[in-house]
């Protein structure tokens, strides 16, 4: 990766139109063991911020699986990263009943997906899961871990914990692709633990 999008260095460049510099300030590493990167987001907003970092690093064909229970922050982080490709934070909601929801951003859509109330895979190919996940836009996928065997063979994993009043979220990638987006990551977040409380 060449650009660096949190202009952490004065060597550190921003490109044009990449949008805001995302406000990684409230996002604290925890550790990193393996290529597995953990953070600590101190509160809703630091989650948004992660979400929109990892937006500003997507391409076309990346796939995000995101992990956690109810109200974990699966959508909030969604809603970050759609927006750094140029989607209305209005436009996200929750596809918990959709299943699937697709937005139009300016440089990529994003399909979202919550897998929740998907009763057996025979309902992904129904909704388009097969054709669309890592497909030319950016996938999103909410409860991921509900149909690993379903999955891409290269995707982000995203798991979100609650923790100390805020979220502990593991980002593990599976395959090289997202060994990029990870050390990333880990470059431009606050490296003190963040644990004030
Ligand atoms: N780091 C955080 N610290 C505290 N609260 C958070 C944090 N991240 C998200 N939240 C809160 O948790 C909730 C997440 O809701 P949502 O994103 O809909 O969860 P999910 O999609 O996982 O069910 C929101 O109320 C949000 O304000
Ligand atoms: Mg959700």
């Amino acid at each position: 990766m060449d650009t660096h999008l949190c202009a952490k260095t004065e060597q550190d460049s921003v490109p044009d139109g990449a949008g805001p510099v995302p406000d990684l300030s409230g996002v604290h590493l925890v550790s990193q063991l393996e290529g597995m990167v953990t953070v600590f987001c101190r509160d809703a907003e630091a989650t948004e911020a992660l979400g929109f970092f990892l937006g500003t690093l997507a391409g076309g064909g990346d796939v995000f699986c995101l992990n956690g229970d109810l109200g974990a922050g699966k959508t909030l982080l969604t809603k970050g990263l759609a927006s750094a490709v140029g989607v209305p934070e209005s436009d996200v909601v929750s596809p918990s009943f959709s299943l699937l929801n697709v937005y139009e951003g300016k440089t990529l859509e994003v399909r979202h997906f919550d897998l929740y109330r998907l009763n057996s895979p025979e309902e992904l190919a129904d909704i388009g899961f097969y054709e669309y996940a890592g497909g030319d836009g950016v996938t999103v996928i909410e409860w991921a871990d509900l149909f690993t065997s379903e999955l891409p063979p290269d995707y982000l994993q995203v798991n979100l914990l609650r923790e100390n009043g805020g979220r502990r979220v593991e980002l593990t990638p599976r395959g090289r692709r997202y060994d990029e987006i990870v050390k990333e990551v880990l470059r431009c977040v606050d490296a003190r633990p963040g644990y004030s409380d």
